[in-house]
């Protein structure tokens, strides 16, 4: 049986579902660990069942159509797991495996997809959406959803600039060539520690110059400097962009060389600094308490900013954060209300901290892999790539612990 056969759905068709809210459920044969490391998730959440798919597998013999073995087995490890109205969307790691579990659930009736690549595909899968189109400026967000990751193209006048760009450069490249763009500048806001900056790569492929803030380019354990070469982005530094120009701010605080750029006055790119509904994580450096006030004070600086300043983040950490559009995107006016991270600025330094504080989620042991391939002083495979950067990204505060000090979560329960 070959995966060609049973009906598939793609990353981009999944993410379409998603999106969508389409009523589907998830058998997930992944073992359980991996499982609970990183799921499917979508705006609501989606009905999911994991066995993996060894448990699930009981051959009669060696010969068995393994399909067969399965449509045998599905009934009695599951019993009535699968819901029987709705589509069932088969996962496993590659998108090998699943097929089989696919066609089984289809010999008994039930409407099965293979989700095709499985979660690697998944993982790797890219969205783009057009946040502004004029004739003066274009800026277009790119998402890459299984991890909520956000990095931007700006473009005016036939000239491009990256920000924040994914290792699968080649998704800024087709971008730029299918509008005739040249990309001058690439830049990160930040030295990354969620996922591997394709930065210097992309740069280097289209002859552009990479910028990062000096204090970014070192790893922060060691003090190690990074191996690449690099212009300075500084507090100021000003890109004239075709016919708008971009502004570095520099928002220390996630990291101490933060940099924010504001486009043409009216789109904060506000990086892990300040997300849509939480803000970032300021602990990443092993420094949290010296640290923290910087992020404080960067979060003021940022509501200092015109309430029509639109505010496009490099994270999220839910699909319900994005507008009708698909964009993760919100003035600033919003966010005074709505983001609780800059709602806690008005009660003070001392009681902000002890929020944080409550707040901070694990610190993943990847992401010390990840800085040091960031600033060049580790170099990975296609697949150590992908096994760092499994899973969603952990930049944000944690909503949950934030929300159980605040007594939300007690209101909503
Ligand atoms: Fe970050």
């Amino acid at each position: 049986m070959t995966e060609q056969k049973i009906p598939v759905w793609s990353p981009a068709e999944l993410h379409r579902h998603l999106s969508e809210n389409s009523q589907f459920a998830i058998l997930d044969v992944r073992n359980q660990s991996e499982f609970n490391a990183w799921k499917i998730e979508g705006k609501v959440p989606i009905p999911t069942t994991n066995l993996s798919y060894f448990d699930l597998l009981d051959l009669e013999d060696e010969d068995e159509e393994l399909a067969a073995a399965f449509a045998r087995a599905i009934p009695k490890r599951l019993k009535d797991g699968l819901p029987r109205r709705g589509p069932i969307l088969a996962v496993c790691a590659r998108g090998e495996t699943s097929p089989h579990v696919a066609e089984g659930l289809r010999r008994l009736g039930y409407e099965a997809f293979n989700l095709a690549g499985g979660m690697k595909a998944w993982g790797d899968h890219y969205e783009v959406r057009v946040v502004e189109e004029t004739s003066r400026l274009t800026i277009v967000q790119i998402s890459r959803p299984a991890r909520g990751c956000l990095s931007y193209l700006l473009a005016s006048d036939g000239e491009a600039m990256v920000v924040d760009p994914a290792r699968h450069i080649e998704v800024y490249t087709r971008i730029a060539a299918e509008r005739e763009l040249r990309i001058t500048a690439v830049l990160d806001t930040h030295l990354q520690a969620d996922h591997l900056s394709g930065g210097v790569a992309l740069a280097k492929a289209v002859g552009a110059d990479y910028w990062l803030h000096p204090y970014d380019s070192i790893y922060p354990d060691d003090l190690l400097p990074a191996t690449f070469s690099f212009r300075y982005l500084e507090d100021g530094t000003t890109f004239n962009l075709g016919n708008v120009s971009v502004r570095a701010l520099h928002l220390p605080g996630h990291t101490l060389g933060m940099i924010n750029p504001l486009v043409d006055d009216r789109f904060l790119l506000s990086s892990d600094t300040l997300f849509i509904d939480s803000i970032g994580r300021p602990d990443l450096g092993g420094k949290a308490k010296a640290w923290i006030p910087l992020l404080f004070n960067s979060l003021q600086q940022v509501l200092e900013l015109p309430d029509r300043t639109i505010v496009l983040p490099a994270h999220f950490s839910q699909m319900q954060e994005a507008d009708e559009q698909g964009c993760y995107r919100a003035p600033v006016s919003a966010l005074r209300s709505r983001n609780e991270g800059l709602r806690m600025l008005s009660q003070g330094l001392a009681a902000f901290s002890a929020y944080i504080e409550a707040s901070l989620p694990e610190h993943p042991q990847s992401y010390d892999d990840i800085r040091r391939v960031n600033t060049g002083l580790l170099q990975v495979d296609e697949a150590k790539a992908s096994e760092l950067e499994l899973g969603r990204n952990r930049c944000a505060l944690s909503q949950r612990e934030a929300e159980k000090l605040t007594g939300k979560e007690a209101s909503v329960a």
